[in-house]
């Protein structure tokens, strides 16, 4: 096979990958040939041809993709907002309506310490592939000390692999028991938890059950199981005044937002859509004085 030009070979993946019914085929076609060619997407727009070994790359890959893996299983890497992550097998994969968590959290950090002040403490809880912490740690001014935990021993690793070369301190534990040395101290604790109901894997595309990992996935009988731990975390480790941050499934704008003002443990309690609209997150203000969260786990 002699060279071939890319928007030739764009071409036939994208009409490969739509017949096998995948949602996005431009892009993934898109993101597969540039990691076949090794380059950055955005360079295949100059590259006027590509030789027989990219080529023979990106048919496996082509291949692959149309029987289900995840572009970025096959790629390695997600893109988020302004970064880019590992991430594998044994991982959830980043997803977008995350970025809308993350651009909060980031405008409650430059609130929370204008000026010269010490530098905000910040907690990811339910870290997965530390996507949350890598953001903040590259995109808030005044270089906040992030510390991320993970429960899961697989997801650790990536975790480990994105978030220790930016400077965040990763630690393998149970958010209900994690972190007591800063309890009471930490400015903003940010999550996006497991939050699908159990009975949601009967309606799931084969290919998140296939490989997102069901601790990443599912919470319970109503997928607020790790909520209403998380809310018990938040409570002990936010100083008064300090925010919590906490992604939740688009059903839950009532209930998420009922179980934090349950516990007694904030105020200023509000729910948030994404960019499509759809609820998506809650946050709220640690109170000061606020009686000991009340929250069945
Ligand atoms: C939906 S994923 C989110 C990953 C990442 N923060 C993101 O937004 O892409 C939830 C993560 O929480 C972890 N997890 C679940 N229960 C946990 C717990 N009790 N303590 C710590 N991590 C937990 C899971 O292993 C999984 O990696």
């Amino acid at each position: 096979m002699s060279a071939r030009r890319p928007a030739a070979l764009l071409r036939d993946g994208v009409a490969r990958l739509a017949g096998a019914g995948l949602p996005t085929p431009r892009a993934d076609a898109r993101l597969l040939l540039a990691h076949a060619a090794r380059m950055d997407p955005s360079g295949l727009a100059t590259t006027r041809e590509l030789d027989e070994p990219v080529a023979a790359r990106y048919e496996r890959l082509l291949v692959r993709r149309a029987a289900g893996e995840p572009v970025q299983h096959l790629t390695g890497v997600a893109w988020f907002r302004t970064i880019r992550v590992l991430v594998g097998p044994g991982v959830f994969i980043p997803r977008p309506e995350t970025e809308t968590v993350v651009q909060f959290a980031l405008r409650r950090l430059v609130a929370l310490r204008p000026g010269t002040g010490p530098t905000p403490l910040v907690v990811d809880l339910c870290t997965g592939s530390g996507v949350i912490a890598a953001a903040i740690a590259e995109e808030c001014p005044g270089e906040p000390r992030i510390h991320a935990v993970e429960s899961s021993a697989e997801a650790l690793v990536w975790a480990r692999r994105n978030l220790e070369p930016r400077g965040v301190r990763v630690v393998h534990a149970d958010m209900a028991e994690a972190l007591h040395e800063l309890d009471g101290r930490v400015d903003l604790v940010v999550a996006n938890p497991p939050y699908l109901p159990a009975a949601a894997a009967g309606a799931l595309p084969a290919d998140v059950l296939d490989h997102d990992p069901p601790e990443a996935l599912f919470s319970g009988e109503d997928g607020l199981d790790a909520l209403r731990v998380l809310v018990g975390a938040a409570a002990r480790l936010l100083r008064p005044g300090g925010w919590l941050v906490a992604e939740h499934d688009e059903t839950q704008d009532g209930s998420a937002p009922r179980l934090l003002a349950g516990s007694g443990a904030f105020g200023t309690i509000e729910d948030h859509p994404d960019l499509t609209g759809r609820p998506r997150f809650v946050s709220a203000v640690r109170a000061s004085g606020a009686r000991r969260p009340e929250v069945e786990e």
